[in-house]
């Protein structure tokens, strides 16, 4: 089997990582990859938004399944067109990648079919949206419509930032077309909780629930990033929990996505709060996490490359998906400076004792030698009995990991562990 991999972050070298443990297959792709990834599998330099060029090379390497990892070429409808071709895929068709692509959508199906998620309201016009700000609960969270890099979010602690934030979004247009559309919706509080699942559109199939951490700087503070670090299970997911968002919010979105004619097939993640009046969906994402995938497909006992395929042909209800009783943390090793400038170009050792456990995202090859390239640079996971091991032991690795300007966060887990010892 050949398979390919779009994507070239940490999340990508985690699902090639544990997708290479199926015997099947003889060969992996990545587009366009990353210097870490390039020592693992084939990696070509095709964008991950270069949908056509996706096809093409899909189509001269006769390619046999095709896994696409991020939400830009999902909600371009990369899924859709390698269909077309007769490629069987991971990943959702765009149909049902909106319910990332579009906060507006997301929202009004969460409405339409009792979903709890936080109140809100839509706008599309500046005037109107600063008019409902007047008597708006403060504080209150902006959010642009479209896929803004993750960015698109602005919690306003007082009006006067709130009106700011939709000018910003909707006349100074800083997440482009983006902020055409809006949601303003309530803020909520509580423990956050991401939920991986594997769903075929019957059967949704939660992974191991993780925790990330958005913030730059130690005890949740600075700018949000791409996520800090990320540990699993996240303590909070109780099993009363569990069971609840079973009931209220995950059979009720494949449902409600299959009754709007978008069934989704993939990888769907739930971002939840789990707040005193219980778990609320703060948001959905059209594929795997990233860093959560980091820890989640660490602890997966079961064959990555089986559930895919049971998946994409809708047998995901005879599939046994195992996990190990284990925790793990994944630290995050960064450029400091990330996420607003940084240096690059430094060179990267990782012990060769490490490479099992090192997710590579912004790193090339330069005449031989791995070099930093991006404000990710790598993510390392460690796996044992307890979650306090596996903070020990994450950070025991990245210390180990050298390269100039390596910044990280000193906390990831922290907050976990107070949880846990309540
Ligand atoms: P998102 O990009 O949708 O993941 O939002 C980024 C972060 O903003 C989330 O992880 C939450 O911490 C926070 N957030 C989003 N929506 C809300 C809300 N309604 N109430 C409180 N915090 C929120
Ligand atoms: N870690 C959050 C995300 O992947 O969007």
């Amino acid at each position: 089997m050949k398979v390919l991999v779009v994507g070239g972050g940490g999340r990508e070298h985690a699902i090639i990582k544990s997708v290479m443990k199926n015997p099947e297959i003889e060969m992996i792709y990545a587009l366009p990859g990353n210097g870490g990834i390039a020592r693992d599998v084939v990696t070509v330099s095709i964008g991950a938004t270069d949908i056509e060029g996706i096809v093409n090379f899909a189509k001269d390497n006769t390619i046999d399944y095709a896994i696409v990892a991020p939400d830009d070429p999902l909600v371009l409808g990369c899924v859709d067109e390698l269909n077309k071709i007769g490629i069987p895929c991971f990943g959702p068709d765009a149909k049902a990648a909106i319910i990332e692509g579009s906060k507006v959508f997301s929202k009004n199906l969460m409405r339409k079919y009792g979903i709890p998620t936080a109140s809100y309201e839509t706008f599309d016009d500046m005037d109107a949206a600063v008019a409902y700000l007047e008597t708006a609960p403060i504080p209150t969270v902006i959010k642009a419509d479209g896929l803004a890099l993750g960015k698109g979010v602005i919690i306003a602690e007082t009006r006067e930032a709130a009106v700011d934030a939709v000018k910003s979004m909707m006349q100074d247009k800083m997440f482009g077309a983006s902020g055409d559309h809006i949601v303003i919706e309530e803020f909520l509080e509580g423990p956050e909780v991401s939920v991986l699942s594997f769903t075929d559109g019957k059967t949704v199939v939660p992974m191991v629930s993780s925790m990330d951490h958005k913030r730059a700087g130690d005890g949740d503070t600075g700018l949000n990033t791409g996520g800090m670090g990320t540990v699993a299970p996240n303590p909070y997911y109780t099993e009363d929990v569990a069971e609840r968002c079973m009931k209220e919010i995950f059979i009720p979105t494949i449902e409600a996505m299959k009754a709007e004619g978008r069934t989704f097939k993939g990888c769907l993640y739930f971002g939840l709060m789990i707040t005193k009046d219980g778990p609320k969906v703060i948001e959905y994402n059209c594929r795997f996490g990233d860093p959560e995938t980091q820890v989640v497909l660490p602890l997966l006992k079961s064959d990555l490359f089986e559930i895919m395929q049971a998946v994409t042909e809708e047998r995901l209800g005879d599939m046994d998906v195992e996990w190990l009783d284990a925790s793990a943390c994944c630290v995050i090793g960064a450029s400091e400076g990330y996420p607003v400038k940084y240096e690059k170009g430094f060179p990267i050792t990782i012990p060769e004792n490490l490479l099992p456990n090192t997710f590579v995202a912004g790193a090339k090859t330069q005449d031989g030698q791995l070099v930093t390239s991006g404000g990710r640079v790598l993510g390392v996971t460690a796996v044992e009995p307890t979650l306090e091991k596996a903070i020990a032991s994450a950070y025991e690795m990245l210390d180990q990991i050298k390269f100039d300007n390596k910044y990280f966060r000193h906390d990831i887990g922290a907050k976990a562990m107070a949880a846990l010892n309540k």
